[in-house]
């Protein structure tokens, strides 16, 4: 990896669709998303991303905020269908020359930038061909990611690909709960496998630019719990597990798909998909690995009301507290997430690349944002990071999630996780304690180094 991953990165990450708004602005293509959240019924109250945190109009501000935090780094996502508003071919100028001018904001002042390629904003043009169930979609985003690359890989090292791709490809194409929308498991592990080879074909793309850069996938990570000692519900812990995580990780380090997995994907596609070559394509294409860490999953043997691939079901325990998404509190998860990804793929550098919650926030009559519940996450997520790594894992850095309240997908506006409050009405930006708090904590943490972006225990 190169050295500006050496040190420690203390950061914040956004995605483009969840803060830019600005959706028709110089020639803007739509994304799936923009579709999906427009049709009835898809999103919280029918929310759009059309106008979200009008961070395309205010980005200096943000970039301000970025700094009167402290961070070192600064992870955000290209809008593709910015860039490229029909997926292919001809670029959008204005759209390339925005994430140029951001790149250059951040360096100028001392931020390092971390750009995602791929979140969630698929063009549509390209969802309409069939989206990430067609081959042609991972060319397509190689040809794109090398268009980005060539453009700011003179001041960008470091490069996801593929922002959770388990997530994009189930939810979006099996479940049908983020965009395009379908409920269709055969395109759902067919739009897997294409997000993952779209992944190496690009990473192969731009390391043709022969560039310093280093790249990898940022994958959502969970602890996966049985919620009972059963055989049943072990088992059904073991293919959910298999389900949501080994079936991304294992291609990416070159382990085949275990037989588990396989007897499960059988039964709904005949990897007809999967070409000759394309494990070879995959694999040894990541010099790090970004883990998204949320919370664990407790899982049971599933009934009908179960997920049908997997027979299995999701199920929060009683007395177990939870954020406003209803998602369970869990720092121990993640040191133990990040020891399990340290054994399983050695020597890979890793990198929290989102953690956060979401919280019922509002400004009291004072003006100010109590997020308390927020500042405790942020503590014992952050303590239990650092404690990942004094028991020997090598983590280079830890990005929040988020900067802004943003458009949470299907949660639309309901759902705030950002360390600034925004009042989507006004569009200001007011910091809470936890931006206080974080502040703060980079601080006192790099002050015994003498570094602002350096880790101390
Ligand atoms: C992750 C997404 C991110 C954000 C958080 C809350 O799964 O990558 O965009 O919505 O959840």
């Amino acid at each position: 990896m190169s050295n500006q991953a050496d040190r420690f990165l203390w950061g914040t990450a956004t995605a483009a669709l969840q803060i830019e708004g600005a959706s028709h602005d110089d020639g803007r293509g739509d994304s799936s998303w923009d579709v999906f959240a427009r049709q009835e019924g898809n999103t919280y109250r029918g929310d759009t991303a059309d106008i979200a945190c009008d961070h395309y109009h205010r980005w200096e501000q943000d970039l301000e905020l970025l700094n009167a935090l402290g961070v070192g780094a600064y992870r955000f996502s290209v809008s593709w269908p910015r860039v490229m508003p029909s997926g292919r071919g001809v670029v959008n100028g204005p759209g390339l020359d925005f994430y140029d001018r951001l790149v250059d904001g951040l360096c100028a002042r001392g931020i390092v930038p971390m750009v995602t390629l791929m979140h969630s904003d698929l063009p549509q043009a390209l969802e309409l061909a069939g989206g990430w169930a067609k081959r042609e979609t991972a060319l397509a985003f190689a040809e794109y990611a090398s268009v980005v690359h060539r453009r700011l890989a003179d001041r960008v090292d470091l490069w996801l690909t593929v922002n959770e791709p388990w997530v994009m490809a189930w939810q979006g194409y099996g479940y049908g709960r983020h965009a395009p929308g379908l409920q269709d498991p055969r395109q759902a592990v067919a739009a897997l496998h294409h997000m993952l080879l779209g992944h190496g074909l690009a990473v192969r793309a731009m390391r043709a630019d022969g560039s310093e850069s280093s790249f990898g996938v940022a994958a959502n990570v969970n602890p996966v719990r049985p919620i009972s000692q059963r055989s049943a519900d072990v088992a059904a812990a073991r293919r959910w597990d298999g389900h949501v995580h080994r079936s991304v990780l294992d291609p990416l380090f070159g382990r085949p798909l275990s037989d588990d997995l396989v007897s499960h994907y059988r039964a709904v596609s005949d990897f007809e998909h999967v070409r000759p070559g394309d494990a070879e394509t995959i694999a040894g294409s990541s010099d790090f690995l970004g883990i998204n860490y949320y919370r664990p999953e407790y899982v049971g043997a599933g009934g009908d009301a179960g997920d049908r691939v997997t027979k299995t079901e999701l199920i929060v325990p009683e007395g177990v507290a939870t954020t406003g998404m209803g998602w369970p509190i869990d720092p121990a998860g993640l040191t133990e997430t990040l020891q399990r990804i340290h054994a399983e793929c050695p020597g890979v550098p890793l990198f929290v690349t989102e953690n956060g919650t979401a919280c019922y926030d509002y400004p009291d009559p004072s003006g100010l944002i109590n997020d308390v519940e927020r500042v405790d996450f942020l503590r014992s997520h952050v303590a239990a990071a650092l404690a990942a790594r004094e028991h020997g894992v090598d983590l280079r850095g830890y990005f929040a999630w988020s900067l802004l309240d943003n458009f949470e997908w299907a949660e639309g506006y309901a759902q705030r996780f950002g360390l600034t409050y925004v009042d989507f009405r006004t569009q200001a930006r007011l910091p809470k304690r936890s931006f206080h708090w974080y502040r703060d904590e980079i601080a006192r943490r790099s002050v015994r180094t003498g570094s602002a972006a350096a880790a101390s225990p």
